[in-house]
């Protein structure tokens, strides 16, 4: 089974796509940080690297994953991720790197790979467009920018992330407006996808209504 949930940054997805992977017991997929790492260990400019500068560097990553819902855990090189990749910055390099067809290639291949040995719940931007185009469940969450700026800067607090709201309301919209542009893979709901708009709704309202979807 592979069900799909896109959406921008700061709607809500990975608390809900892990709530969700959890009582499905099926693997949770964070393709966000797929790209987030990759970031992090190229460091910035990488996306103005020549093509085989970054071809070269490519070979030397690979993704595996552990474990079923909320003990999912994904890893590179077989290192699970460090919490540094959930800064903003990094959120923007991140777009920058999901830019080039060549790293969306690679990590397409990444992703399908790893749906093909389990069921999964895969979230991110293209999950239900370009990666899984015959999953048998598709959402995408929408939430207006004002909330989910403040949904973003609310679980930053958490993990003990330092933000700034108005950096952040900045670094949203533009990520929000490369994400959504792109000429490869831009973040749009699939045809079949079942959108839900969660603005005025709690997580737990969004989870039950994905849920019904399901029964
Ligand atoms: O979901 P996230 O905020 O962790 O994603 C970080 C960035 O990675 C996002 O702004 C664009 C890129 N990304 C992507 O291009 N495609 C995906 N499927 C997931 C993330």
């Amino acid at each position: 089974m592979i069900i799909t949930i896109d959406g921008p940054a700061g709607v809500g997805k990975t608390t809900i796509s892990l709530a969700v992977a959890e009582k499905m017991r099926v693997a949770y997929l964070d393709s966000g940080a797929m790209f987030r790492g990759l970031a992090l260990a190229l460091g910035s400019g990488s996306w103005n690297w020549p093509e085989n500068r970054l071809l070269e560097a490519m070979e030397g990553f690979c993704f595996s994953l552990n474990g079923v819902g909320g003990a999912s855990s994904l890893l590179l090189n077989n290192r699970p991720l460090s919490e540094a990749i959930r800064s903003e910055t990094i959120g923007v390099w991140a777009s920058n790197l999901g830019r080039i067809p060549l790293i969306r290639d690679k990590l397409k291949k990444a992703q399908q790979d790893l749906g093909r040995e389990r069921d999964l719940l895969a979230e991110g931007r293209d999950m239900g467009t370009v990666i899984f185009p015959e999953a048998d469940y598709k959402f995408f969450l929408e939430a207006d920018p004002a909330q989910r700026a403040k949904r973003r800067w609310l679980q930053l607090r958490a993990m003990s992330v330092q933000a700034d709201l108005a950096e952040l309301v900045k670094d949203m919209r533009l990520r929000d407006k490369q994400d959504r542009t792109r000429s490869i893979a831009p973040l749009l709901p699939a045809r079949e996808a079942y959108i839900l708009d969660t603005t005025s709704m709690t997580q737990k309202e969004v989870i039950e209504a994905i849920m019904a979807r399901m029964a």
